[in-house]
């Protein structure tokens, strides 16, 4: 899918790498962004091209008042995650909810919501989930997240079929770290997120179904392609 003319939406677009999303949109020739975040009041504006939009992932009725009020989306970002789950034996049953509340089922209740809004769309269009390396193999420092991310990554394959035939692309990104709030306190090269950013949009131009967006992820894709088990051994030496 072409980037320019298009209209996207990016959910959890006030911080991190959803902000940096808006603007990588917007200098790729997007026609209008909705910057979809829980608190609207801290998205960033200034382009008259940014529709700031409510809404809270984990909630049906603003998925519902959203699909209404952004009716014309032809690219749909899922970028809304969160990250509570550590060591899947010390983690709380709550905290590893949480997780799959946010990354797994509001995910998927947003792609179910804007569904109709996507069918309509005359040249076609795509949704991007913003996932995660550990979707493909799971980094025990973060077990919780990783299975969170596994099974949105799941999800995503399993809407591919059916999609596909209602012209409507379903692309997986699978950042390594990016430079946000989320890992502020791990201590690990990061990627800035703008770069990050642009690297998803590129790979929505080139249609990829697996988006490899930085350094360490096209790193790891290499161990992932040669085989699987590679990447789990890479992940738990981390
Ligand atoms: N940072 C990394 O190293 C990394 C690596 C790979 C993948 N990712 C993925 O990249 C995406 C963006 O993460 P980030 O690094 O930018 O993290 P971040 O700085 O912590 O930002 C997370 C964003 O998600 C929003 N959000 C959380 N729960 C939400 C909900 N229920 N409804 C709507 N918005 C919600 C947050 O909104 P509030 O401000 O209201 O909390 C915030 O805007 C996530 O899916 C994450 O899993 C991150």
């Amino acid at each position: 899918m072409k980037i320019q003319g298009s209209v996207a939406l990016v959910t959890g677009s006030n911080r991190g790498l959803g902000r940096a999303l808006v603007s990588a949109l917007l200098e790729a020739g997007a026609d209008k962004v909705y910057a979809a975040a829980r608190d609207v009041s801290r998205v960033a504006s200034g382009d008259p091209r940014v529709v700031p939009l409510a809404l809270d992932t984990s909630k049906p009725e603003q998925i519902a008042a959203a699909a209404r009020a952004a009716g014309d989306v032809t690219l749909l970002v899922n970028n809304a995650g969160v990250s509570n789950s550590m060591n899947v034996l010390t983690a709380s049953q709550a905290a590893m909810e949480t997780d799959f509340r946010t990354n797994v089922f509001g995910t998927l209740a947003v792609i179910k919501g804007f569904l109709p809004v996507l069918e309509i769309a005359r040249d076609g269009a795509a949704i991007v989930n913003v996932l995660s390396l550990v979707s493909l193999g799971s980094f025990p420092a973060m077990g919780g997240y990783s299975a969170s991310k596994a099974a949105a990554y799941s999800i995503t394959q399993s809407l591919r079929p059916e999609l596909r035939r209602k012209r409507i692309e379903i692309l997986a990104a699978l950042p390594g770290p990016i430079d946000t709030d989320m890992v502020k306190d791990l201590p690990i090269p990061k990627t800035n997120p703008v770069d990050v950013a642009r690297a998803v949009l590129a790979g929505v131009e080139r249609g990829e179904e697996e988006i490899f967006p930085d350094p360490m992820a096209q790193q790891m894709r290499t161990l992932w392609s040669r085989s699987p088990k590679e990447l789990e051994r890479a992940f738990a030496a981390l």
